[in-house]
This record gives C-alpha cells, sequence and structure tokens, in this order.
C-alpha cells in the first residue's frame, strides 16, 4: 500500500527549514521538529541532574532517558535495554570495536564493505590491526551501486568474528540484502554490526528482520 504523505505539514514542524533550504545529506547535520526543539528545553527549564541519583533531578533525567530507549526501541524494533546512547555513531563504533577486539586473537577475521560509511569501516580495521585479526572487503558492483550478497558465502568462514555492514549507502541510497548477509555471519558463529543511520529516517527499520546484532 502506498503511503501519502502531507510534506508540506512535516516540512512545517521544522524550524530550521523556514528558510526554503533542503538538507539532502541529511545525517551529516540533522535538522530537528519543534517538538524536540520543545521537549529539549522543557528539560532543562525543569533541572535536569546526575542519572541514577536520589533527587528530584535526576530521577526526570532518569525518566527521560528511559523514555528515550523506549522510543528508539519502538522506530527500530529490538528491546529498550539494547539502546545506547552516544556523541556519534562513529564514537560508538569506536567504543564497540575497542570492546568486542578484546576477544580477537591473531589470525581472525573481520570482514567489511566498500559501500560503507568510512564510520563501519576504520572502527574496525584499527582494532583488527590491533589484534592481529585480518581484514577482508566485500565489493560493491560499481555499475549499479549494489552490494551483492552472494560474495559473503566466500568472504566469511570459520575465523570469520564479525561483518560490518551498512542498511543503506549514504551515497547511493542502495540497501544490501542485510539478512542475508547477517545469516551468513550467523551460520559462522560470527555477528553482525549493521549501521543504520542513513536507512533509518528513510524506511521502516526491524533489527530483529535485519539480523542485526
Ligand atoms: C551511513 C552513515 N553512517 C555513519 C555516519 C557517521 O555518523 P556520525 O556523524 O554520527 O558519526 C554517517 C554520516 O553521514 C552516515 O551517512
Amino acid at each position: 500500500m502506498a503511503t501519502t504523505f502531507d510534506v508540506a505539514r512535516v516540512r512545517g514542524s521544522y524550524p530550521a527549514l523556514a528558510d526554503g533550504h533542503a538538507y539532502l545529506d541529511g545525517a551529516a547535520g540533522t535538522q530537528v521538529p519543534g517538538s524536540v526543539i520543545d521537549a529539549i528545553a522543557a528539560a532543562y527549564r525543569a533541572g535536569i541532574g546526575n542519572i541514577g541519583g536520589a533527587f528530584a533531578a535526576s530521577e526526570r533525567s532518569d525518566a527521560i532517558v528511559a523514555e528515550a530507549r523506549r522510543a528508539v526501541a519502538d522506530l527500530t524494533g529490538g528491546a529498550a535495554s539494547g539502546v545506547v546512547f552516544g556523541p556519534s555513531m562513529t564514537a560508538l563504533t569506536y567504543r564497540m570495536s575497542a570492546a568486542l577486539a578484546r576477544g580477537w586473537a591473531p589470525g581472525d577475521e573481520i570482514v567489511v564493505s566498500r559501500l560503507d560509511h568510512d564510520a563501519n569501516i576504520r572502527p574496525w580495521i584499527q582494532a583488527a590491526a590491533r589484534a592481529g585479526a585480518v581484514v577482508r572487503w566485500a565489493e560493491a558492483d560499481l555499475a549499479t551501486g549494489e552490494l551483492p550478497a552472494a560474495q559473503y558465502a566466500e568472504l566469511v568462514g570459520d575465523r570469520t568474528r564479525l561483518v560490518a555492514v551498512t542498511a543503506a549507502s549514504n551515497v547511493l541510497g542502495t540497501r544490501p540484502d542485510v539478512a542475508a548477509i547477517a545469516a551468513v555471519a550467523h551460520a559462522a558463529g560470527a555477528l553482525c554490526y549493521v549501521d543504520g543511520v542513513h536507512a533509518t529516517p528513510h524506511i521502516p527499520v526491524d533489527v530483529s528482520a535485519l539480523g542485526a546484532d
């Protein structure tokens, strides 16, 4: 079923778009609607504090974080308890790669892709270098901009610990078959780390359906 969308109403809810500009790379500087601006202002007006404290401002902060986790889980699927906030996707991926690579041994392998944003490549390559792990590359089809999933059968093996892949290219908009790629990774006992930065604002996302770890 086609979804109809009142573009003028949605645009109108973003004060920053009032000057007529269109921001074609949303991930590179996301504008927010008035409801978000109001919620942030209301939190500061009410007073917020360090989380986990026994005072009212702290309890307000705890409630905001819990509600935000529920909202993200509603947007992306998965459990609210699995939602982690951080300064940026790049910073979170550096932390995740540093944590996971502690379990990698020399000769283990990871798979990254040429379609991915640097944020889902460099943290993994640097972590692999520190661990002595081998980096294998999935190639994009330059004629179509697609990332053929079939190649993962060759790229993934017994030593594969992690497959990092994007749910959508921020350059081309093409969408790899993440579910198929994740299935290959899981069959080998590897994790699948999916970059949803570009996909999530454009399509309904369900991390379980994608097979994203
Ligand atoms: C697909 C994709 N992944 C990751 C990033 C990096 O996101 P961040 O700026 O939050 O580190 C971007 C930024 O444009 C992106 O487009």
